[in-house]
């Protein structure tokens, strides 16, 4: 079983990943055919959205129906979710989880279906219909480790998303997904520390995501073309201490909680502030002044 037209598949876990996965593979042409999930409500949402797709009660009714599962629950509950249901010889069962691979999927294997691991490098918030699933995973890196037909099948359906599928060795997974966590939901973290600034300057949390945003995509936009040597701005790269001193200064009166955040993000500039041939004497001194507060 490899073609599309042969595999229905179903989902178990109608949360923010499994919402987005399946508008985008429902947009791209494959059979999503049933959902389950902890509450109705969210598997209906899920069925409402995609033509031919229906909301079923159990894992278990979605395993009797569909040929490939997606396991999209918590990361936490994907075992348990697999070894509750019935599998089938030969069915394909795959989760979306970044830092394990297929031993979460074990119970599944040992039924004889054929188990896979397709994390996708892409957060999924806030996604509502189809197209805009499938705009949001063209050009997406999947890290695919699978057995069985599914080691063809998961790397074409990367493919047909327009995206592109990597191996990672199951032991560098978990390095794999902390690079995806600095790179989303860290991101995240570190522009509500900037936005939230605005708020101590009186002005609310809108005007700071306002002010953030254009700024935010204009760097991701620049380390796009460029890399992050090219793109990297800022007194920490220009080697300018007297800058840094009055930034912490001004943390210390107003957000002293950020201050172990810059400190450690501005040590983290330095390798860049070297390579964009900032001497050793001014280094140094953004050293002192960074570790004097
Ligand atoms: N979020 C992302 O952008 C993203 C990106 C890459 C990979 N992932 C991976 O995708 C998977 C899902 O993450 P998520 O962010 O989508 O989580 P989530 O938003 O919390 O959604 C998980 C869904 O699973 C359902 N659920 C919980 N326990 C269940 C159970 N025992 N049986 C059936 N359904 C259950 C919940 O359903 P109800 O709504 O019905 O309560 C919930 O909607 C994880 O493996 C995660 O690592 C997520």
């Amino acid at each position: 079983m490899s073609t599309d037209s042969d595999v229905s598949i179903g989902f178990v876990g109608a949360g923010t990943l499994g919402r987005g996965l399946a508008l985008a593979l429902a947009a791209v042409g494959c059979s999503v055919t049933a959902v389950s999930s902890r509450t109705r409500a969210s598997a209906d949402w899920l069925a409402e959205r995609i033509d031919g797709c229906v909301a079923l009660d159990t894992p278990q009714d979605v395993a009797d129906r569909c040929n490939l599962v997606f396991i999209t629950t918590p990361d936490g509950v994907i075992a348990e979710v697999a070894a509750g249901v019935n599998w089938r010889a030969g069915q394909g069962v795959a989760h979306c989880c970044g830092a394990a691979s297929t031993e979460l999927l074990t119970a599944a294997a040992d039924a004889g279906a054929a188990v896979g691991a397709m994390h996708p490098f892409q957060t999924f918030a806030a996604l509502s219909e189809p197209a805009a699933a499938a705009r949001r995973l063209s050009g997406v890196t999947f890290a695919v480790s699978a057995t069985g037909w599914l080691a063809d099948y998961l790397p074409s359906l990367a493919q047909r998303l327009d995206g592109r599928a990597i191996t990672i060795a199951d032991e560098m997974r978990p390095l794999y997904h902390a690079s995806a966590v600095l790179g989303c939901g860290y991101v995240t973290a570190l522009l509500d520390a900037a936005i939230s600034l605005w708020t101590q300057m009186g002005f609310t949390v809108e005007d700071g995501v306002q002010a953030a945003v254009p700024l935010a995509r204009a760097t991701i936009e620049a380390i796009a073309a460029a890399g992050p040597a090219a793109a990297v701005t800022g007194p920490a790269v220009r080697g300018d201490a007297a800058t840094i001193a009055a930034h912490l200064e001004a943390l210390s009166q107003h957000a002293a909680r950020l201050i172990p955040l810059y400190r450690e993000l501005t040590l983290a500039s330095l390798p860049l502030a070297r390579s964009k041939g900032v001497g050793e004497a001014d280094l140094a001194a953004l050293s002192d002044t960074i570790t004097a507060l």
